[in-house]
C-alpha cells in the first residue's frame, strides 16, 4: 500500500507513557496500514526524535491553541486521544482541553475511529464516598462533552488502562515504597495489604488500541479495560523486594549462576494506614486538595477488580478480570502482556533506590 493510500492514526499525547508506546507499536507492527502523525508540544524531545527515526510524522499542537490542534487532527482516519491531568493539576484546564480535542475531533471529515483514553466516574463507586478524584471527575466531565456530538460518541471507544507499574518510579513520593531510616522499604497506603487492584504495563497500551484499530467498528461504543495484574500488593512488594539488583551488583556480564535475581536482602514492608494519615503524608509535597484526589484515589483501589466499575459494556482486553462482556481477549493471543515480575526484573530502579 502506497503512504497516501494508509490511514492516517493521529496520536495525541504522543510523548506520553500511553501514547509513545502506542505510536511505536503502531509504527512497528501496522505501518503496512497506517501511518502516524505524533503530536507534541515539543519536537525535540528524545521520545518525538525516536518516533520520527521509526517513521512517524512529528507535528507541534498544543490543547491550549485551537489552530495548530485543528491542523493536527486534519485528515485523521482514527485520533487516538488523551488528556494529562498531571501536567498543570489542573481540572478546568484538563477538562477545557479535553472538550476542545472533543470539539475539533468532531469537525474531523470522514474520521473513522475516535479512541478516548479515560478513567471510570470514582463518584460513582462506594456509594459516593469519593467525590474528590479530580483526574477521574476530569475524565467524565469529558465524557459528558463527548456524548454532546452524537456522530463523534457514535465512532468512539474508550480505553481504561490501569494502575500503571511505571507509578512507582514515575511518582515515587505517592505511589511507591519509601526507604525509612533503617533503610527499609515502606510502602504506605490507606489499603490492606491484601488489597487486588488491576494494574499493567502502560506500553500495552499500543497492542489494544492496534488492536480496535483492525478491528473496524466493533468496539464503537464499548470501553475496553486494560488489566494484567490482580495479584495483592504485599506479593507485588515481595516480589519486587526480591528481584531487585541494586545498581552495584548488576554483573557486567551475564551470570551463569541464578544469582542475578536472587534475594539480595532488600527489606520492604508494606504499611496500612488511615485516610487522615495518608492525606497528612501527601499534604507535605502538594497542595490540600491534591492530597485529598490521591487519597481517595489510592482508597478507592480497595474495590479491586470493580475500580473499573461494573458496567456491563466494558471489555477486558484479557481476561484477566473476568468481566461480563460478550467480547473478551480483543488482544491478538500471540501477545504476551508484560507481567509485574517481567517489569520488575527489566526496570532501571536506581532512582527509586
Ligand atoms: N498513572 C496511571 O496509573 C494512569 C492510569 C490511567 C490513566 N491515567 C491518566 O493518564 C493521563 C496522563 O497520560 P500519560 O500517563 O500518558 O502522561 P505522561 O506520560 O505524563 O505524558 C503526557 C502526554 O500528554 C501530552 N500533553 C500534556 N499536556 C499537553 C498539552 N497542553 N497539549 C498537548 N499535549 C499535551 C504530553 O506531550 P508533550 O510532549 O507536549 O509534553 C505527553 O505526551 C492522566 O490524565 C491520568 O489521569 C494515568
Amino acid at each position: 500500500m502506497s503512504a497516501t493510500n494508509k490511514k492516517l492514526v493521529v496520536i495525541l499525547g504522543a510523548t506520553g507513557a500511553q501514547g509513545f508506546p502506542t505510536a511505536k507499536y503502531l509504527l512497528q507492527n501496522s505501518s503496512t496500514l497506517f501511518r502516524i502523525r505524533a503530536v507534541t508540544r515539543d519536537r525535540n524531545k528524545p521520545t518525538a526524535k525516536e518516533l520520527v527515526a521509526l517513521g512517524a510524522e512529528v507535528v507541534e499542537a498544543d490543547y491550549d491553541n485551537e489552530a495548530p490542534l485543528a491542523a493536527a487532527l486534519a485528515g485523521a482516519h482514527a485520533v487516538f486521544a488523551i488528556t494529562n491531568f498531571w501536567d498543570k493539576a489542573s481540572y478546568d484546564l484538563e477538562v477545557a482541553q479535553g472538550k476542545l480535542v472533543n470539539q475539533l475531533a468532531s469537525q474531523v471529515p470522514n474520521l473513522k475511529s475516535y479512541i478516548f483514553s479515560s478513567l471510570p466516574d470514582g463518584r460513582k463507586s462506594a456509594n459516593g464516598r469519593f467525590q474528590n478524584i479530580i483526574p477521574y471527575n476530569a475524565k467524565a466531565a469529558i465524557r459528558e462533552d463527548l456524548y454532546t456530538y452524537p456522530a463523534l460518541a457514535s465512532i468512539t471507544t474508550e480505553i481504561f488502562v490501569a494502575f500503571y507499574y511505571q507509578n512507582w518510579v514515575k511518582y515515587q513520593a505517592v505511589f511507591g515504597p519509601l526507604k525509612d531510616d533503617n533503610g527499609t522499604f515502606v510502602l504506605s497506603m490507606p489499603y490492606s495489604p491484601s488489597t487486588r487492584f488491576p494494574s499493567t504495563w502502560a506500553d500495552d497500551t499500543g497492542v489494544v488500541v492496534d488492536s480496535i484499530l483492525r478491528a473496524g467498528t466493533k468496539y464503537y461504543g464499548k470501553t475496553v479495560t486494560l488489566a494484567t495484574e490482580l495479584s495483592p500488593q504485599d506479593d507485588m512488594l515481595a516480589l519486587w523486594a526480591n528481584r531487585i539488583v541494586p545498581r552495584s551488583l548488576v554483573f557486567r556480564k551475564p551470570l551463569k549462576c541464578s544469582l542475578r535475581f536472587a534475594d539480595l536482602g532488600i527489606k520492604a514492608v508494606f504499611k496500612q494506614v488511615s485516610a487522615q494519615e495518608h492525606q497528612k503524608r501527601m499534604s507535605a509535597g502538594m497542595p490540600d486538595h491534591l492530597a485529598v484526589a490521591v487519597t481517595e484515589l489510592c482508597e478507592n483501589l480497595y474495590h479491586g477488580e470493580k475500580t473499573f466499575g461494573d458496567d456491563k459494556n466494558l471489555i477486558s482486553a484479557r481476561d484477566a478480570l473476568q468481566m461480563p462482556a460478550k467480547h473478551k481477549q480483543i488482544i491478538p493471543s500471540s501477545h504476551k502482556l508484560k507481567s509485574w515480575e517481567e517489569y520488575v526484573k527489566e526496570e532501571d530502579w536506581s532512582d527509586i533506590l
